[in-house]
Order: C-alpha cells, then structure tokens, then sequence
C-alpha cells in the first residue's frame, strides 16, 4: 500500500471538535435508516455486519442496541475512545484487518468516502470493502450528490462550547469540495471530499463484481432525486 503520513488530513480532522461540529447527525436519522433497511428486508439478522469508519460509533451502537452482531473500525484513535465499550478496531479502510468474506453486510455511513489524494486509493477502498464481503452480501454506501459541488452552503462560523469559534470556509476545485476550518485559537485544519456521480460510483463498484440493488436519496427511504436529494445512499450487492 502507498504509505500516506500522518499529515494526510484525515488524520488530523477527526477529533473531539469534530464531533461536537456535526453532534445534529442525531439518532432520528440512525432510526430512520433502520426502518428503511427493515423495509427493503435487509434487517441483518444472520450473520455480521461492519460498520466501517465508524467514528465514535453511533450507528454500530444503534445496530448492537438492537440486536445486530456488528464491529466497526476507524483510523481515528480519538473518536474510538468514544466507543470503546464496542467491538472496534483501528484500521485504514485500505487495508482491513479482517478475513476475505466475512461479513454479510458493510455499512459505510455519512460520506466517508473520497477522502484519498490519489483516487486509485478511492477503488483500494471499495475494493476492500468488496473483498471482506461475502458473495451476495450488500454494501450500504452513504455519499452527498455530486450537485454539491455547485451548490455549496455559504461560509459560516460555529461557536464551540469552550467558547472557540470556527471560521469555516467551503470551495470546489475540479470534483473536490474543499473545507477549510480555521479557529480563533489559531488551530486549523482541511477536509477534502472528492465527488462522484452515480455513474462513476456504479462503474467503480462494477469493477469488483457488485451491482446496485437501489439508491435512495435520504436515510428516511425517500428516492433518490440528483436536484434535490440531501444524500445519495447506494445499495450495493455482491454478486460474483
Ligand atoms: C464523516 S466521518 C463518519 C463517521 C461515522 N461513519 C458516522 O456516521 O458518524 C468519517 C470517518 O472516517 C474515518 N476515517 C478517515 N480516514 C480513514 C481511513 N483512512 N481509514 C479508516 N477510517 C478513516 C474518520 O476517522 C471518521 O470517523
């Protein structure tokens, strides 16, 4: 594998302000995904299920706290602190620490894809997604509409709750969204987030043997719409 250092903003941007950043993602929507996975009869009873880059592990919670044999992994030491009383481990998505075909299902929730400067590490990615699952498991892939690439929310600030405020500016170059947060502390840091079309992304699967079961366009179950859908959740099946 190319080794990346611990300069690569993923490795620095996923802390404690992170999350106190996004603490709106709320359990109204870890339910409402449930639901819609108990709809489409892919409640995963028989077998387990990884919830990959689980961060501090609210959907691996939900899945345990109703009845699901999951473990999930993240890079993040910070945000596994979060979680330890889960079965987690540390790993890169690139490489898992985990036997060819053992899961029934892989979970990766709220875009944590596209994170890679080279994009063959984007395919290394679903490739070993691909490789943990078993044949005619499903992959649940949760990225944003590529639209947002044009539709990005103004610049704003966020005051945290130790009085911090984060000055967070937003732009796209070619098929990256760029985030730059910058605090009154003096802190800094950048996220980037390279957008795919549903094409591309079906392509990309292809490639590893997986076609696309359904898409929906919010955790709530709601088709997918490329003009107005806040999300793109694909399902992806393992067929060979
Ligand atoms: C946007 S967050 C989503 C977290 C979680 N899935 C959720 O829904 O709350 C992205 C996650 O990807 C993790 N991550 C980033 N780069 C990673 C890598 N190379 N390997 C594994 N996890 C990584 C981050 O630490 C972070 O927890």
């Amino acid at each position: 594998m190319k080794i990346t250092s611990n300069t690569e903003w993923y490795h620095r941007a996923f802390n404690q302000r992170y999350l106190e950043l996004y603490s709106h993602r709320d359990e109204k929507e870890l339910a409402q995904l449930f639901f819609t996975l108990v709809h489409f009869k892919l409640f995963p009873t028989d077998g387990k299920v990884l919830d990959a880059a689980c961060g501090a592990g609210r959907w691996l919670r939900y899945l345990i706290r109703n009845g699901v044999d999951a473990i999930g992994f993240d890079l993040s030491s910070e945000l596994l602190k979060e979680c330890s009383d889960l079965p987690v481990v540390q790993a890169d998505m690139r490489s898992l620490p985990f036997e060819d075909q053992t899961f029934i299902s892989v979970h990766s929730l709220f875009s944590s894809f596209g994170y890679f400067v080279d994009a063959e590490e984007d395919m290394r990615q679903i490739r070993e997604f691909v490789r943990v699952l078993k044949k005619d498991g499903w992959i649940l892939f949760d990225t944003i509409p590529d639209r947002f690439l044009y539709e990005l929310p103004p610049d704003n600030t966020y005051q945290f709750s130790d009085g911090v405020i984060a000055s967070i500016h937003r732009e796209t170059k070619q098929n990256i969204i760029y985030k730059t947060v910058q605090l009154d502390n003096g802190e800094m840091w950048e996220e980037r987030l390279r957008v795919y079309t549903p094409i591309e992304l079906d392509q990309m699967f292809q490639k590893y043997g997986c076609c696309l079961l359904w898409r929906l366009g919010n955790y709530d179950g709601s088709s997918y719409n490329a003009n107005y859908s806040p999300r793109m959740i694909s399902c992806y099946v393992r067929t060979t």
